[in-house]
């Protein structure tokens, strides 16, 4: 009877749900009918380790009991209030606790409800920012963003995104974007120098290139700082943000750091910016920011910015005149804060061991034969493959009970921060062996 009403669901799976980032004519149905901990359950009752972290929000996997309480407490108050003219409670004091958290002097938190819009919102507010500024700059709108890059899908960020499988087809409706290779730490080709710092050199003086002609058209430098995770896991070599700050303080164009994948914790550091010491003039952050729990991201910028959408004359129409009906969510909001209290209560602490003995067990799968090329940061590993043979991987995994999310030629894993360390090596076993097998 049950497998029966399985075969329905996905029958009807197959037939109305146009999943995302999906080539549907080769979709097999995977059903999940609920989740704990590090490990998902088909409707068969199959269990599956989320080594993606159910694509790099379930930052704390699934059914966790403070998060959980919290949506419930919260939802014995109130679910949700506009955040035009007012906000909620729980949203007031979650951007008073970014605001603490966030480096330097970024204090103003903008809401939105997935990664991409906050993306948009720092774009925005970039471009708005320079046309009312004390000494206005209207001709600065345009944006420089990385090769492969990927910021979200909306248009503004699709603009941004340098995957041409992506964002080609929509190249006539997208804004201008001047984009330079990133510095892959991969190809330290271009230069003596080792570990990819040649590359590095190579960007930061390409970017030097562009500014030196076209600063006073661009508004903004978008960045994922230190891990590009869509391009494929590519690692920039550090130090490459802290230049491209310089760059950004010395042509006055301002720099948004797009953390929506690599902040809070995943890097080891509960933001990507901190490894360098950089305060950008925008921080998006999302997927984490709930443990994936709810959707919710942020644009957090600084005083400089934040002014210059304030009237000073009552002729003045300098507002923001954007937003989202679920901008500052009160569920989302008592999410994020719980998320928070998990990650300030030991999280962060008993990072740098998991970190390390992932690394160790990744050094020895990079021994294998098929392995071009391995990386690692924090809680996001890698490995290139000398054959296209990821999906084939992936599915071999999926047989043993681990997630994976395949591609061609790369080999990634990018588990919950709290996952258990059998639950890891479970994992990080079955990668060792599929490399064997395949
Ligand atoms: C760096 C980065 N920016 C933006 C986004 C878009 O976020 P969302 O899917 O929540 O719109 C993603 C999603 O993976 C991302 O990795």
């Amino acid at each position: 009877m049950n497998s029966s009403k399985n075969d329905q669901l996905r029958e009807w799976d197959r037939a109305h749900y146009w999943h995302s980032f999906t080539p549907m004519a080769g979709y097999e149905p995977l059903v999940i009918a609920r989740a704990e901990g590090s490990t998902l359950y088909d409707v068969d009752g199959n269990a599956y380790l989320d080594a993606a972290s159910s694509m790099w929000c379930a930052a704390l996997g699934h059914g966790h009991p403070r998060i959980n309480a919290a949506i419930v407490e919260q939802l014995g108050k109130m679910a949700h209030c506009t955040s035009l003219g007012m906000g909620a409670d729980i949203a007031v004091r979650l951007a008073k606790r970014l605001a603490d958290l966030a480096p330097g002097d970024l204090q103003h938190v903008f809401y939105s409800s997935d990664g991409s819009s906050a993306v948009e919102v720092a774009m925005k507010q970039a471009l708005q920012y320079w046309r009312q500024c004390d000494s206005p700059r209207t001709n600065k709108t345009k944006y420089l963003a990385f090769g492969q890059a990927y910021h979200g899908d909306t248009i503004g960020a699709t603009a941004l995104g340098g995957i041409g499988r992506y964002h080609d087809a929509f190249a006539p409706v997208l804004c201008e974007v001047i984009r330079v290779a990133a510095p892959d730490s991969r190809s330290a080709k271009s230069s003596p120098l080792p570990g990819g710092e040649g590359e590095m050199a190579r960007a930061l003086s390409d970017v030097r290139t562009v500014l030196e002609s076209q600063a006073d058209t661009i508004a903004a430098i978008v960045v994922e700082p230190r891990v590009q995770c869509a391009a494929g896991m590519l690692m920039h070599p550090p130090g490459f943000l802290a230049g491209l700050r310089k760059l950004c303080d010395e042509y006055d164009v301002l720099l948004v750091a797009d953390e929506i994948a690599v902040g809070l914790g995943r890097t080891g550091k509960l933001f990507a910016c901190n490894h360098e010491d950089v305060t950008p003039d925008f921080l998006c952050l999302g997927k984490h920011l709930t443990a994936g729990y709810l959707p919710m991201a942020v644009t957090i910028t600084t005083p400089r910015v934040y002014n210059a959408f304030l009237n000073r004359e009552p002729t003045d129409d300098n507002t923001f005149w954007h937003g989202h009906t679920h901008s500052g969510n009160a569920l989302a909001a008592a999410a994020a804060m719980a998320t928070l209290d998990e990650f300030e209560s030991g999280l962060m602490d008993e990072l740098p061991a998991k970190i390390a003995h992932l690394n160790k067990r990744w050094r020895e799968i990079a021994t294998s034969p098929r392995v071009k090329h391995s990386r690692q940061c924090g809680m996001i590993a890698a490995i290139d493959l000398h054959e296209p043979k990821g999906q084939a991987i992936a599915s071999y995994a999926l047989e043993r009970g681990v997630w994976l999310r395949g591609r061609d030629d790369l080999v990634y894993v990018m588990p919950p921060l709290n996952i258990d360390a059998t639950d890891l090596d479970r994992i990080l076993d079955v990668v060792a062996a599929a490399l064997q097998k395949i």
